[in-house]
């Protein structure tokens, strides 16, 4: 394939852009974690938040899935609640320090009510989180050009839910906050969302190529609230991040029911979970790129079925440009090594239509 010199190269990239592409990109949501032997060595020696403030160690765990497996992309090794003690939250991975695994984030201090909002601080990227910019830089140095690399923030609805429940509690909380005392959960969103763009920009500013929004439990609210509550806040970041020219990713699971007004909120590109085949999704918006979606169960079953669907995921996704092989939702400590590299064999073996 001849590629113009005023094009991206990388295949992700120009997945991203909806360009034609040699074969179809692929990467992992959790590519680097626990699933990983040499992820786990790391873990014996070091704290979930101690690994995500050494940028000698987020770029040796950031680089292993691309050595290891041959993505086509990185993420950035780090987390959404990264920023959060830098907004005055306690917070901690349970259990997850020193290898013991099943690790959940907890704060001690969650926020309840409008004081507790009033109290939270926008974070200063360059002074409070200096490791995701040296990290960054020095993942740059490990990938040497191989892959682009992609940067990530939480969504504020997201983020929220772990501000607000103190940990993965569910959503009643939040939820009754918005129902509740509407103001203070804006206010709450306002002061997510400006967290969330800062460090976008400090991501892309250190070297990011893209960036991913992970709002993962958006599918928790119907269409009214996604409408007063969250898109506004997520448009408000595409906005503010489109103008530094990288592709924007937006990441969400149980929401196949709003893909319409999810394309209109300034994204390049759609990940999207099993729940809807991904044919059906990208008619649905067809002037987006899609990401996705296959279940991350199959990974743990048998290796023909895992095969099998890969084919009819690649067939759907394949037939428009602008497609970029993922999972529906993240990797899972329990996956056996050798079906991520059958699934990525197999996606840079299928055959790109016109390629
Ligand atoms: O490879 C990658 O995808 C990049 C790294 C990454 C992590 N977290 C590392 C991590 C990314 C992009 C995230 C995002 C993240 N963090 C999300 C959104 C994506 C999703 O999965 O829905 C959420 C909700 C979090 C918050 C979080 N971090 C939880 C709820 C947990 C505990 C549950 C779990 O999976 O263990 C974490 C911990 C965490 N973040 C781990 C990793 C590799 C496991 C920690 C360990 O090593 O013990």
């Amino acid at each position: 394939m001849r590629i113009p010199a005023n094009e991206p190269k990388d295949r992700f990239i120009r997945a991203c852009r909806r360009l034609p592409v040699d074969r179809v990109p692929v990467w992992m949501m959790r590519q680097a974690g626990r699933y990983q032997p040499s992820y786990r060595a790391v873990r014996q020696r070091v704290g979930f938040l101690e690994l995500c403030r050494s940028p000698e160690l987020i770029a040796q765990v950031t680089a292993a899935p691309i050595d290891e497996f041959g993505f086509d992309a990185a993420i950035l090794f780090s987390d959404i609640l990264i920023h959060l003690p830098a907004m005055g939250l306690d917070l901690s991975f349970e259990k997850g320090e020193k290898g013991k695994g099943d690790g959940g984030p907890k704060i001690a201090n969650p926020v309840r009510n409008r004081a507790d909002v009033d109290a939270l601080r926008i974070p200063d990227p360059a002074r409070d989180l200096p490791y995701v910019a040296e990290g960054i830089r020095a993942i740059q140095r490990a990938l040497a050009g191989r892959v682009p690399l992609i940067g990530f923030v939480g969504g504020p609805f997201t983020v929220a839910s772990y501000v607000v429940e103190g940990g993965s509690q569910g959503f009643t909380r939040l939820k009754t906050m918005l129902y509740a005392d509407p103001a203070s959960a804006h206010a709450l969103f306002e002061k997510l969302t400006r967290a969330a763009i800062v460090q976008l920009q400090a991501q892309v500013a250190a070297g990011a190529q893209a960036v991913q929004v992970f709002e993962s439990w958006l599918g928790e609210l119907g269409r009214e609230d996604l409408e007063a509550f969250a898109f506004p806040y997520l448009a408000r970041i595409a906005e503010a991040v489109r103008p530094l020219g990288v592709p924007l990713i937006f990441f969400s699971t149980g929401t196949s029911s709003h893909i319409g007004p999810m394309s209109r909120l300034g994204y390049d590109v759609l990940s999207i979970d099993w729940r809807i085949p991904m044919g059906e999704a990208r008619a649905l918006a067809p002037e987006m790129a899609f990401q996705g979606n296959l279940d991350s169960t199959l990974l743990l079953g048998s290796k023909e079925t895992l095969l099998a669907r890969t084919r009819t995921l690649l067939e759907a996704g394949s037939r428009h440009p602008g497609y970029i092989f993922n999972l529906g939702h993240g990797l899972t400590p329990q996956t056996p090594p050798e079906n991520v590299k059958a699934v990525v064999d197999a996606v840079h073996a299928f055959p790109v239509a016109g390629a």
